[in-house]
């Protein structure tokens, strides 16, 4: 093993609506989960993000952790509701708190990773048809305009949009994220083709603010096949082509894979494939699991379960490292020359974290969790792959959307009733992880 490369780029990832709470202030608007969130049932434990973490309040504490974990970089989300106005304007208040925030990560040596969208789209937006819309898009964009004049010369990474798939399918199919649509997938179609605009719309805009690197965020999981019947093999090979390839095909190769064609088709314009397909400069890879997959009756075909066999998180997901060395073999074959440098921009898992009664969490299944993805990574290091990055979700417990507060991803444990922040054993592992590599690095780069 050849070792982790020079100038290898440790980070966390967070994203705006789980972590920063104040939602009623500073000139913010409702996005699509407050109104989701309030609505009775839809969350585990009734929970909404009104508070969530606080970090709008105690963000100066956070980002004293970030410094003490040794991060390089942390990949935070703006929100776009506390930032615009309903009337399109830019919301000074809201930009103040991100101004400042860089600021500190900047002065602390962490380079911010700046997301503008991880799901929470204005409500205003919605009530005139949300993503369904392809005036949305354009909206996006605009928007990407307004955060890169005030914030884009402390901006060390751009991505516009996290996870379209998990948008565009939870949100939007399933019902089990905001905006809580059941649109037939004939007509959900046009949701996707209308992320991937908004995406490749942002990435134009942001590319002529200046020379800073952009990046696309995306999840994978490969999908297995319950069983080797015809039916079962073909549902998996259709879920692994819409979460694996509908989002990155178009930006990647500027064409839909074919399988899918039919879903997008009627939203497409002239044109529109050269916008999506505006080069990155980087490629987010955001893993957790791999899928079993089977047929099933209805309108959406299929049914996706934790394959049998493999030890699974608290949230019931598998646990499969292999599973991302899979992955970023796989990109790195199928888009050869056009696949930017990869960089993990998130890894993690759910643990039933408790803090005992001198105050320790020890969260051994976490450590365990990350060592052995991070191993993964190495496999396909020295395999060729060129990864460059490992961000881990997240550094604080927070709003696990429609998990509510049931489920802790941090490496620091949040008390939701006074605030309090409690490192877990992950994050002091990791931080000597950290030092270990840069360390190496030294080694190697003495020799
Ligand atoms: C990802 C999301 C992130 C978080 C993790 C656990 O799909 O991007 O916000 O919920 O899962």
């Amino acid at each position: 093993m050849a070792g982790f490369p020079q100038g290898f780029v440790w980070g966390v990832a967070a994203s705006a609506y789980q972590i920063e709470g104040a939602a009623g202030e500073g000139g913010r608007v409702p996005s699509v989960w407050d109104t989701f969130s309030h609505r009775p049932g839809t969350i585990a434990d009734g929970q909404t993000g009104d508070v969530a973490c606080d970090h709008v309040h105690r963000w100066r504490e956070d980002v004293a952790l970030l410094a003490d974990l040794g991060v390089d970089a942390y990949r935070l989300s703006v929100s776009w509701p506390r930032v615009v106005t309903a009337s399109g304007a830019p919301n000074p208040a809201g930009l103040d708190f991100y101004d400042r925030l860089l600021d500190a990560l900047v002065e602390r040596g962490i380079t911010p990773v700046v997301n503008l969208f991880h799901w929470d789209l204005p409500q205003w937006l919605q009530d005139q048809g949300g993503w369904q819309q392809r005036d949305t898009a354009h909206r996006f964009a605009e928007y990407a305009a307004i955060v890169a004049a005030r914030l884009g010369d402390r901006v060390g990474v751009w991505a516009a949009i996290n996870e379209m798939f998990e948008h565009f399918v939870l949100g939007h199919v399933v019902g089990e994220h905001a905006p809580g649509l059941q649109l037939p997938l004939s007509d959900a179609g046009t949701v996707a083709h209308h992320l991937l605009l908004a995406h490749g719309s942002a990435v134009a805009t942001l590319r002529a603010t200046g020379p800073t690197p952009i990046m696309a965020i995306s999840s994978y999981a490969p999908a297995r096949p319950v069983s080797d019947s015809p039916a079962d093999v073909a549902a998996a090979a259709y879920y692994d082509t819409v979460q694996n390839r509908l989002f990155t095909d178009p930006i990647l190769l500027g064409s839909y894979p074919e399988e899918a064609l039919p879903l997008v088709e009627p939203a497409i314009r002239e044109g529109d494939m050269t916008v999506i397909a505006s080069p990155v400069d980087l490629w987010g890879v955001n893993y957790y699991t791999v899928n079993a997959v089977r047929a099933v009756e209805g309108d959406i075909p299929l049914e996706v379960i934790p394959p049998a066999g493999l030890p699974v998180t608290a949230f019931g997901w598998a646990i499969a490292p292999d599973g991302l060395t899979e992955v970023l073999l796989g990109l790195h074959k199928r888009y050869g020359d056009r696949l930017p440098p990869l960089m993990v921009t998130e890894n993690g898992c759910a643990v039933d974290d408790v803090v005992d009664a001198a105050g320790r969490c020890e969260d051994r299944e976490r450590v365990s969790f990350l060592a052995a993805h991070l191993d993964a990574v190495q496999v396909a290091l020295d395999a060729g792959v060129d990864v460059r990055r490992f961000y881990v979700w997240s550094l604080l417990d927070n709003f696990e959307w429609a998990a509510g507060y049931t489920k802790r991803f941090g490496l620091v444990h949040v008390d939701y009733s006074t605030g309090r922040r409690t490192p877990k054993t992950s994050f002091g592992w990791l931080r000597e992880r950290i030092r270990d590599s840069r360390t190496a690095s030294i080694g190697q780069s003495a020799r």
